[in-house]
C-alpha cells in the first residue's frame, strides 16, 4: 500500500475553492505547454471533430501510429508507457521466452492477487477469447499458440492525472479503442479490448478521513479516496480510523471503479447503508475530452449523476471521490445449513435432511426475506447439487448479515426462522451466529476463499420485492420452481445476496442518481453459474451451445419475476435487451449525456451506454473483446 505525505497540504488546499482536486496525483495535470510539437496529445479542439471512420484503429492497419510516435507519447508520459505483453507470453518460443518467469505463471495464474498486480490481464480471459493460455500438458492437444494482437496493445501507468489525460487525448486523437482496467474483475469483459490503449488505475491509492464534512443536505463523517482503491485496504483503514464505509464483499476488488459505478452493493450492509453510488458526495474525473473536472449536485450535474450507477469506464476516468462514512457498527451472522448427504463435521449450524425437507428448506429461507431486510439485513446464500455415492445430493448455506445487530438480538431474530423451518423437517434447533465486533473484521484475508480467477460465464436476475410480498403466491411459488429446476435439471450452482436499497436508503444525494430504478425495487440478487469454464480448451461452438443451455434456465426465472432486470456488474454480457435490463428507465437519459460529453465514443465498454453502436470483429459469434472495434 502507498501513503501519501501530503496528505495535510492538500486538505488546505481543497478548503480553499470547491474545484481543487483530492490529492497530490491530480494536482499533475496536462496543460498547453506540454504539447510542444506533439498534436497526438492535444485536447479535442471541438466536440464537432468526431471521426466518421467505419473501425478503430487496429495494430497493423496503416493508420495505426508509428514506433516514433508510441515513443514520443512514452516520453510525454514520462517512460510510464507499458508494453501490452500478458504474462503467459513467458511460456512462449520467441522474444518473451523466459523458463523462471513462466513457471511463476504457471504457479499464480489463479491467484487475483497476481492478475490485479498485472498492468495488462483481466480476470477471465474467455473475454478476450484465451487468447494466451498457460500451456498445460494435461491437455490434448496441448495449447501452444499465443496471440499477442489480442490483448490491449500498450497501457499507461496511471500514476498521476496528467498521464491518464495523455492517454485519453493520445486514443482519441489517433482514432484508437481505450480501456480502463482497475482490479481486472469484471465479468463481463468491460475492463478490457484487443488493440486498445489501456488506462492501469491500479496505482492511485490514497485515503484521507474526514471526521466532520459538510456538504449540501449531508452532514457527517466522510473520506476523500483515490479510485485504485480495493476492499481489503479499505478494511485497513477503517480499522486505523475507528470507522465504517460500504466495500465490496471479496477482497481484491476495486471499491471505486466498477463496483462504484455499477451501483455496488455490500453484502452485509446494502440494506441499511444502501448502494455504492449512493455513498458518493463528489468525484473527479478525466472526461473524453481530456480535461480534468469535478462533480457534485451543483457542479457538472449531468455527470454526476450518469456516473454514480448508469455505468463504469463510459463516461471518463474517475480519479477520486469523496464518500459517506459511519461509525463502527457490529455485524452478527446467522448461519443456516441444510444438506441432503451426510454431515462430516460436527457442525450446530448444518444438518442432513430429506429431499423434500431440502426444497421446502430452501423456500422458507427465501420467505424470510422481508423479515431480513426489514431488519435492514442482508441474505447470502448458495445452493447447489452434484452426485454423491451415486446418488444425486443438494446442499444449501444461507447467512443472515445482520449490520448493527448485538449477538444476543440476532439469536433472537433468528429463532423464529428456525422454528418455521423446524415445521418443514429441518432440525436446526438452535440459532448459530457469528459475531463480529466491527464491518472490516467479517472479511476475509486478500486471497482467501472466492478470490479465485474464474473463467465461467454466468446468468443473473433480480427479483423485485414483490415476488416475495406473499410466500403462499404464484409468483413466489413460480419463483422457487425456477430456481430449483435451475439447480436439480440445469445441473447449475445457485447463488443469490438478498438486499433493499430502496431510495430512503439511498438518501441524499444517492436517491437522486442513474442507479437502476430495477435495483431500488429489487430483493433477490441471483446468480447462476455454468459448470465448465469457457477455457481454451472449448472451441466456440462448444461455448455458444454451453452458454445457450445456461440461458434457457436464467429465462426461467426471467419468466417467473419479468421486467425486473439484472445488475448489471454481475450479469450475463448477452443479457437479452441489456439497455433495459441494465439501466431500467434511465437508459434514454444517459444516452442523451453520453453523446453530449463523449461523442468520439472513447468510452465504449460492451453492454454500456451507447455501446451497440459498435461490435468486435471476427469473433466466431463470441461476445469477446479482442477483435478490431468497428461501427454496426
Ligand atoms: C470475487 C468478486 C466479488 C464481487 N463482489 C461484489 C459485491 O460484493 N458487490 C458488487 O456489487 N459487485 C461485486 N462484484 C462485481 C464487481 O462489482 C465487478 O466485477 C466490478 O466491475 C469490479 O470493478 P473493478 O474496478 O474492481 O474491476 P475492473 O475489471 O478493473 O473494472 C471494471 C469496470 O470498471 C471500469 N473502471 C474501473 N476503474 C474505473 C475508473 N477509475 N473510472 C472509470 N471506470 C472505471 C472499467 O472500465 C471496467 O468497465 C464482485 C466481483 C468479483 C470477481
Ligand atoms: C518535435 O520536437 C523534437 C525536439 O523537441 C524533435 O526531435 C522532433 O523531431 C519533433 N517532431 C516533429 C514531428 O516535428
Ligand atoms: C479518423 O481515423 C482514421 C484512422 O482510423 C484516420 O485515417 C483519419 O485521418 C481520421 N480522421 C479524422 C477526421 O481525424
Ligand atoms: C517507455 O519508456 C521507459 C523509460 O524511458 C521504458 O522503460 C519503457 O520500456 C518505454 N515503454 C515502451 C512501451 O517502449
Ligand atoms: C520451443 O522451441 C523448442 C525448440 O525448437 C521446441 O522443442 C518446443 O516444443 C517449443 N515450445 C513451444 C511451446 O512451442
Ligand atoms: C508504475 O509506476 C510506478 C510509479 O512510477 C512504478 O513504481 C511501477 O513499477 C510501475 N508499474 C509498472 C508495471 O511498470
Ligand atoms: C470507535 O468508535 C465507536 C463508535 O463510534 C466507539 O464506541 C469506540 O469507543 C471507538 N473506539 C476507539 C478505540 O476509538
Ligand atoms: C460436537 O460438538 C459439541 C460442541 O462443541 C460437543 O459437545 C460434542 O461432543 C461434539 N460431538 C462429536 C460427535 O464430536
Ligand atoms: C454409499 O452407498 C452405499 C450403498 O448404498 C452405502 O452402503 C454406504 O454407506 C454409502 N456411503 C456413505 C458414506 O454414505
Ligand atoms: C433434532 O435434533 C436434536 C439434537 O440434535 C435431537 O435431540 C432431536 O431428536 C431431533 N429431532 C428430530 C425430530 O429429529
Ligand atoms: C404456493 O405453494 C404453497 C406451498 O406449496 C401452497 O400452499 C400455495 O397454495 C401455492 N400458491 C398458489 C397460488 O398456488
Ligand atoms: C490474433 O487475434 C486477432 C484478433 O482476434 C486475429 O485477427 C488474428 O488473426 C489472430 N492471429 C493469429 C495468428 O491467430
Amino acid at each position: 500500500m502507498q501513503f501519501f505525505p501530503w496528505a495535510a497540504l492538500v486538505s488546505l488546499l481543497a478548503s480553499q475553492s470547491t474545484n481543487a482536486f483530492n490529492f497530490p496525483f491530480e494536482s499533475h495535470q496536462l496543460t498547453e505547454s506540454d504539447f510542444g510539437n506533439n498534436s497526438d496529445i492535444v485536447f479535442a479542439s471541438s466536440t464537432a471533430s468526431t471521426n466518421s471512420s467505419r473501425c478503430k484503429n487496429y495494430p497493423g492497419d496503416a493508420d495505426w501510429p508509428s514506433e516514433e510516435k508510441w515513443n514520443s507519447f512514452n516520453a510525454s508520459l514520462g517512460g510510464a508507457l507499458i508494453k501490452g505483453i500478458p504474462p503467459a507470453a513467458a511460456c512462449y518460443n520467441g522474444t518473451y521466452y523466459d523458463a523462471d518467469k513462466c513457471t511463476m505463471v504457471k504457479k499464480m495464474q489463479m491467484s487475483t492477487i497476481f492478475t490485479t498486480a498485472d498492468p495488462v490481464i483481466p480476470n477471465g480471459q474467455w473475454q478476450l477469447g484465451n487468447p494466451c493460455p498457460v500451456p498445460q500438458s494435461s491437455v490434448s492437444p496441448p495449447l501452444s499458440a499465443c496471440n499477442l494482437t489480442s490483448f490491449p496493445a500498450y497501457v499507461v501507468n496511471a500514476t498521476s492525472v496528467k498521464n491518464i489525460q495523455l492517454g485519453v487525448n493520445f486514443a482519441r486523437n489517433n482514432n484508437i479503442r481505450l480501456t480502463i482496467k482497475n482490479t481486472g474483475h469484471d465479468f463481463l469483459g468491460r475492463n478490457t479490448g484487443g488493440g486498445a490503449l489501456q488506462i492501469w488505475t491500479h496505482p492511485l491509492k490514497a485515503l484521507e478521513y474526514l471526521p466532520e464534512y459538510e456538504m449540501g443536505q449531508y452532514s457527517g463523517k466522510a473520506a476523500k479516496v483515490a479510485s485504485g482503491l480495493e476492499q481489503f485496504e479499505l478494511h485497513q483503514y477503517m480499522e486505523k480510523y475507528n470507522m465504517t464505509i460500504l466495500a465490496p464483499g471479496s477482497t481484491t476488488v476495486g471499491a471505486y471503479g466498477g463496483f462504484m459505478g455499477g451501483g455496488g452493493f455490500s453484502t452485509v450492509l446494502t440494506s441499511k447503508l444502501g448502494l455504492m453510488a449512493d455513498q458518493v458526495l463528489s468525484f473527479e474525473i478525466v472526461t473524453a475530452d481530456g480535461k480534468f473536472l469535478h462533480a457534485d449536485p451543483e457542479e457538472n450535474e449531468d455527470l454526476f449523476w450518469a456516473v454514480r450507477g448508469g455505468g463504469p469506464g463510459n463516461w471518463g476516468v474517475v480519479t477520486s471521490l469523496i464518500v459517506k462514512a459511519y461509525d463502527t457498527l457490529p455485524i452478527s451472522q446467522g448461519l443456516i445449513g441444510f444438506q441432503t448427504f451426510p454431515l462430516f463435521i460436527n457442525s450446530t449450524s448444518t444438518v442432513q435432511v430429506s429431499e423434500e425437507a431440502f426444497w421446502k428448506g430452501v423456500s422458507v429461507y427465501f420467505s424470510w426475506l422481508p423479515e431480513i431486510t426489514s431488519a435492514q439485513g442482508v441474505g447470502w446464500n448458495t445452493l447447489s447439487g452434484f452426485t454423491f455415492n451415486g446418488t444425486k445430493s443438494f446442499t444449501f448455506n444461507g447467512r443472515v448479515n445482520l449490520g448493527g445487530w448485538q449477538k444476543r438480538d440476532a439469536e433472537t431474530f433468528m429463532t423464529p426462522m428456525l422454528k418455521d423451518l423446524n415445521a418443514v423437517g429441518i432440525n436446526l434447533t438452535s440459532p448459530t451466529v457469528q459475531f463480529y465486533p466491527t464491518y472490516p473484521q467479517q472479511a476475509y484475508v486478500p486471497g482467501g476463499p472466492g478470490e479465485g480467477a474464474s473463467n465461467s460465464r454466468f446468468g443473473s436476475h433480480l427479483f423485485p420485492r414483490s415476488t416475495f410480498a406473499d410466500a403462499t403466491s404464484a409468483q413466489f411459488n413460480a419463483s422457487m420452481a425456477a430456481i430449483r429446476s435451475f439447480v436439480e435439471d440445469g445441473g447449475y450452482s445457485f447463488h443469490s445476496v438478498d438486499y433493499t436499497p430502496t431510495e430512503d436508503v439511498a438518501g441524499w444525494p444517492g436517491t437522486n442518481s442513474a442507479v437502476s430504478p430495477h435495483l431500488r425495487r429489487a430483493m433477490m440478487h441471483a446468480t447462476g453459474y455454468d459448470v465448465h469454464d469457457s477455457g481454451p480448451q472449448w472451441t466456440a461452438q462448444q461455448q455458444i451451445e454451453s452458454h445457450a443451455r445456461l440461458n434457457a434456465y436464467v429465462d426461467k426465472w426471467r419468466a417467473a419475476a419479468p421486467g425486473s432486470g439484472a445488475y448489471m456488474n454481475e450479469a450475463d454480457t448477452q443479457e437479452p435487451g441489456f439497455r433495459e435490463s441494465f439501466y431500467g428507465g434511465n437508459y434514454g437519459r444517459l444516452l442523451g449525456i453520453k453523446e453530449r460529453v463523449d461523442p468520439w465514443d472513447v468510452f465504449y465498454v460492451v453492454t454500456g451506454v451507447g455501446s451497440d453502436r459498435w461490435y468486435s470483429e471476427g469473433v466466431k459469434g463470441l461476445p469477446t473483446q479482442q477483435g478490431r472495434l468497428c461501427r454496426v
